[in-house]
């Protein structure tokens, strides 16, 4: 049976990880970060002293590694990385590994083995476009710029706010741009996904509406035993 997976993709600063992290809690279902996972092997390899284009070096750094996530709180390999890993260097660098083949499908092949067992509400770029094609709700979150760069700054587990808007919003198109036009899982809507526009909605507002599709696809509270 294909496993119960609620898929969320969309640009940085759209509002995945309030989205995801509620909708995880009302479910019952476990909230998988999955940018956490390529920032954390980013981590690691500057970490050990790899260099960031050593595509073979970080593929096998990917499949060796220990990550853990529960709740906020990100490990790999017995390092807590939890605000580590949330730095304008780290977004940059966690860029750059998202680019190799070889890196994405060890993290997607774990992301499945997350997933297989269902009851998991995955969010990142490439869910419902490749890693969980048959997820039973998909939906791609977008935001304005301006509100996408604005989210970012206020959020507490992104350090570097101190850089300022403007600068924020060209980091953030320079890694879009990155993350929308690489070889390997372009960030780009799945077929049979809801596109949600959050700009001037509030993380009540956005709940609110993916709760309306979650229930009109028949998961509810008690669906994660089905
Ligand atoms: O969502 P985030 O900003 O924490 O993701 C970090 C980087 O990893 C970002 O450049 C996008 C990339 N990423 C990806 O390519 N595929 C995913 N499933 C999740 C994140």
């Amino acid at each position: 049976m294909t496993p119960l997976v609620i898929a969320i993709d969309g640009p940085s600063g759209a509002g995945k990880g309030t989205l995801a992290r509620r909708l995880a809690a009302h479910l019952g279902f476990r909230h998988v970060d999955t940018g956490a996972m390529y920032r954390a092997v980013a981590w690691k390899a500057l970490h050990d002293g790899l260099a960031l284009d050593d595509e073979a070096a970080l593929a096998a750094l990917a499949a060796a590694a220990t990550i853990g996530q529960e709740g906020a709180v990100v490990t790999i390999d017995g390092h807590e990385v939890t605000r580590a890993i949330r730095t304008p260097d780290m977004d940059q660098a966690a860029a750059r590994v998202a680019r190799l083949p070889a890196v994405r499908a060890v993290l997607v092949e774990r992301q499945r083995g997350l997933g297989r067992g269902g009851g998991v509400v995955m969010e990142g770029r490439d869910i419902g476009t490749v890693v969980f094609p048959d997820a039973a709700v998909k939906v791609y979150l977008d935001a304005s710029a301006v509100e996408r760069a604005r989210r970012r700054a206020d959020d507490e587990a992104h350090t570097g706010r101190q850089a300022g808007l403007d600068r924020l919003q060209v980091d953030m198109a320079a890694r879009d741009q990155s993350d929308s036009t690489r070889a390997v899982a372009p960030l780009q809507m799945a077929p049979g996904a809801v596109y949600v526009d959050t700009t001037g909605l509030d993380a009540e507002q956005v709940f609110e509406r993916v709760r309306g599709l979650v229930a009109g696809a028949g998961l509810g509270k008690a669906s994660r035993d089905q």
